[in-house]
C-alpha cells in the first residue's frame, strides 16, 4: 500500500498563524501535526508516501525532507490551488498507480494510530473504507447516513441539516476504483471536488464502502480549541525526563519533557509540560498542559494549558496566561512607557482576551 498525505490548503481558521506558516506544521506537544500523521502511516508499514503541497510547499519540504528521518520515501505532489480533497487524489494518480492507498488529512490526529484499520481494509478488500466518529457539530464535517444494517447510504459534505451525527474522520482507504469516481464528479457549490461525492459515486456504482466507527478520540486540529485539546492529549504521552539536578529554587512536578540546554531558574514546572531546546524559564510558573517551544524566554509570568511556539518572549505579566496559542517570535512584555496603556502590535485576525 501507499500513503497520500494532504498538506496543501489554506488554514483560514488558524489565522494569523497560518499567514506565515502551514497549518499542518503548527506543533502539538512541540511536534508538527503533520509529523504525527507521517509517523502513524509509517507505523502501519507504509513507507511510500506522497505529500500533496500547495502555497506552503517550501516550508513543508524543509520540515519533512525526503522522508528518510521517518523511515519513509516521500514524493511531493504539487497542487496549484486547494481544489478539493478529490482533486488531490486526481493529481496523485500517477504516483499511486494501481496500489491501494491510505489518504490522511495532514491536520487530523487519531489516537492509537491506523495499523489496525489498514489491516482491516486489506482483509476485507472493499473499494473504500471510511472512518466515522460521533460528533456534536456534524454541520462542520462530511456526514454519513447509514442504513439500519450499518451500510453507508449517503455521504454529504457539511450539510446544514445533518441526517446523523457521524462525521467523516480525515483518514480514508481506497482501492484504485476511486480514480474513476474522482473523474466522474463535478465541483460542489463551494467550488471543490469533494471526496464525499467521490465516495458516494463508489456507492452509486454498487461498490463496497466499509464504514469503521472510531471509538477513541480523534481531532481535526483546524481550530484553536481543537489544537489545545490535542495538545492536552498528546502531553499525557510524552517521554518524562524532567527529573535531573535542578537548583534548589526549581521544582519540577508530574510528567515533564525538557529539551537540550533548557535553563530553569527559581521556577515551578507542573506537568504535563514539554519545554523545547534552549528555552529559559526564570521566576515563572509553567502549569499543566503547556508546550513551550525551543528558544523561548519566560520571566516573571505564569502560563498553563497553552501552546507557545519557538523563540517567544513573555515577561512580567501579572495574570496567568491560559488557553492561548502564541506564534513564533511573539513578545508579550510589560513596558514602562507613559501613558500607562496596553500597547499592541498584532497581525491581521489576531485575538486578545483581557480580563
Ligand atoms: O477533518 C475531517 C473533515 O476533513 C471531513 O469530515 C470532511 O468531510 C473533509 O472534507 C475535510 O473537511 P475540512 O473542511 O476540515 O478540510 P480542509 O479544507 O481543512 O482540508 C483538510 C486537509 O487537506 C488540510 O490539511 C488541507 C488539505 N487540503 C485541502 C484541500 C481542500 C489539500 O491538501 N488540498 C485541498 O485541495
Amino acid at each position: 500500500m501507499k500513503g497520500l498525505i494532504l498538506s496543501g490548503g489554506k488554514g483560514t481558521r488558524l489565522r494569523p498563524l497560518t499567514y506565515t506558516s502551514a497549518k499542518q506544521l503548527v506543533p502539538i506537544a512541540n511536534k508538527p501535526v503533520l509529523f504525527f500523521c507521517i509517523e502513524s502511516v509509517v507505523a502501519a508499514g507504509i513507507t511510500e508516501i506522497g505529500i500533496v503541497v500547495g502555497d506552503t510547499r517550501d516550508e513543508i519540504r524543509a520540515a519533512v525532507g525526503d522522508g528518510s528521518a521517518f523511515g519513509a520515501r516521500v514524493t511531493y505532489i504539487e497542487q496549484d490551488q486547494p481544489r478539493g480533497l478529490a482533486h488531490a487524489v486526481l493529481i496523485a494518480e500517477e504516483f499511486l498507480g494501481d496500489d491501494p492507498f491510505v489518504m490522511y488529512l495532514g491536520d487530523n490526529l487519531i489516537a492509537g494510530g491506523i495499523t489496525g484499520l489498514v489491516e482491516e481494509f486489506q482483509q476485507l478488500g472493499p473499494a473504500a473504507e471510511i472512518l466515522l466518529a460521533s460528533v456534536e457539530n456534524p454541520q462542520q464535517f462530511g456526514v454519513a447516513e447509514l442504513t439500519e444494517e450499518g451500510v453507508v447510504r449517503r455521504l454529504v459534505e457539511k450539510p446544514k441539516e445533518p441526517k446523523s451525527n457521524l462525521a467523516l474522520v480525515g483518514v480514508y482507504m481506497f482501492s484504485k476504483e476511486i480514480f474513476e469516481s474522482v473523474k466522474r464528479i463535478r465541483p460542489s457549490a463551494r467550488g471543490e471536488l469533494e471526496i464525499t461525492d467521490a465516495i458516494q459515486d463508489l456507492i452509486d456504482r454498487g461498490l463496497t464502502v466499509h464504514p469503521h466507527q472510531v471509538k477513541g478520540w480523534w481531532k481535526d486540529t483546524g481550530k484553536l480549541d481543537d489544537m489545545l485539546e490535542a495538545n492536552r492529549i498528546m502531553l499525557d504521552n510524552i517521554h518524562d525526563n524532567g527529573r535531573s539536578n535542578w537548583p534548589e529554587d526549581v521544582r519540577v512536578e508530574g510528567r515533564v519533557e525538557i529539551g537540550e540546554g533548557v535553563e530553569l531558574v527559581d521556577s515551578l514546572i507542573r506537568g504535563p509540560v514539554v519545554i523545547g531546546a534552549g528555552a529559559r524559564i526564570e521566576n515563572a510558573f509553567v502549569g499543566p498542559y503547556t508546550s513551550i517551544g525551543a528558544g523561548c524566554s519566560l520571566k516573571r509570568c505564569e502560563v498553563e494549558n497553552s501552546i507557545i511556539l519557538s523563540n517567544c518572549q513573555i515577561r512580567d505579566i501579572p495574570l496567568r496566561i491560559d488557553g492561548s496559542l502564541i506564534g513564533r517570535n511573539a513578545r508579550i512584555v510589560k513596558t514602562d512607557f507613559k501613558p500607562k496603556a496596553y500597547r499592541f502590535m498584532l497581525g491581521d485576525n489576531s485575538e486578545v482576551g483581557i480580563t
